[in-house]
């Protein structure tokens, strides 16, 4: 089957400084893979050309197959293709309420062009509460998204995501700065888009994190991918100790 994704020897330089240096990286369907790696070691930059925001210098990228262009490429052409990224913050209007952010961009309306506004509220409600079995009290279609813990937002993008019926889910260290409850929910969140039979990259400093999450692991250092293994190999520790022979 073809790969959602294929990366051959992906370059991209900011200036003097060369972000990536020839990146390979190979995601299958109904597969989430963890990235590994230091400050700075260029996992952030990736995921940037492959959700549209960064164009790259050379190499060559597929999405399902088909070759794109890095001139071409854009986060509304990355999203038309099914991948979606949650970044930590910068996807969320703060004051916007709970049901317009998660349909941003991509409102229903009806035969006379009107927002939807009963509908919609009702969706995004029954993605949070029910598919992702969020039920804080904070949460309802009309409140702002500034009163959403930082495991509701997450929730919010990811919910969005999957009702976008994005193909590949991108999470740029979803779980930092969490508290372990709401760490809970987010891994679960990625559990869920997995068991929904679609794909992800996810990011994360804990390794125990990406070890819960993830099929297999790329350990990326100074802007390529140094190593690759797989969950049934591995154990959190095992994962701790190859990134520190690594960095
Ligand atoms: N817009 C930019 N201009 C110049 N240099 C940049 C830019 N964005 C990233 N870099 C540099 O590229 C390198 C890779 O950065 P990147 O953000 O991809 O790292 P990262 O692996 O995500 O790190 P972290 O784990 O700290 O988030 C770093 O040396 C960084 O300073
Ligand atoms: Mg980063």
């Amino acid at each position: 089957m073809t790969p959602l994704i294929e990366l051959s020897g992906i370059t991209k330089s900011y200036g003097h400084v060369d972000a990536l240096n020839g990146v390979d990286l190979t995601l299958h369907d109904n597969e989430i893979i963890g990235l590994i790696g230091d400050n700075g070691a260029g996992k952030s930059t990736l995921i940037k050309i492959l959700s549209g925001v960064e164009s790259f210098d050379s190499g060559t990228m597929r999405i399902c197959g088909k070759a794109i262009d890095p001139k071409r490429h854009s986060v509304r052409a990355a999203r038309r293709m099914g991948i979606e990224t949650v970044f930590q913050d910068k996807s969320l209007g703060e004051s916007q309420s709970i049901w317009r952010n998660f349909f941003m961009g991509r409102h229903r309306t009806n035969a006379l062009g009107l927002i939807r506004v009963q509908h919609e509220k009702k969706e995004a409600m029954r993605v949070l509460t029910e598919t992702l079995g969020l039920g804080g009290a904070g949460l309802s279609a009309g409140a702002p998204v500034s009163v959403l813990s930082g495991g509701e937002r997450q929730g919010l993008a990811i919910g969005r995501a999957m009702y976008f019926n994005a193909r590949v889910v991108i999470l740029d260290e979803p779980t930092t700065a969490l508290a372990v409850k709401e760490v809970g929910k987010v891994l679960g969140f990625t559990k869920t888009l997995k068991q929904g039979g679609k794909s992800g990259i996810f990011i994360s400093h804990n390794l125990h994190h990406v070890y819960d999450v993830a099929d297999r692991y790329l350990f990326i250092q100074h802007g390529r991918v140094v190593h690759e293994a797989r969950k049934e190999n591995e154990s959190p520790e095992s994962l701790i100790k190859t990134l520190m022979k690594w960095s």
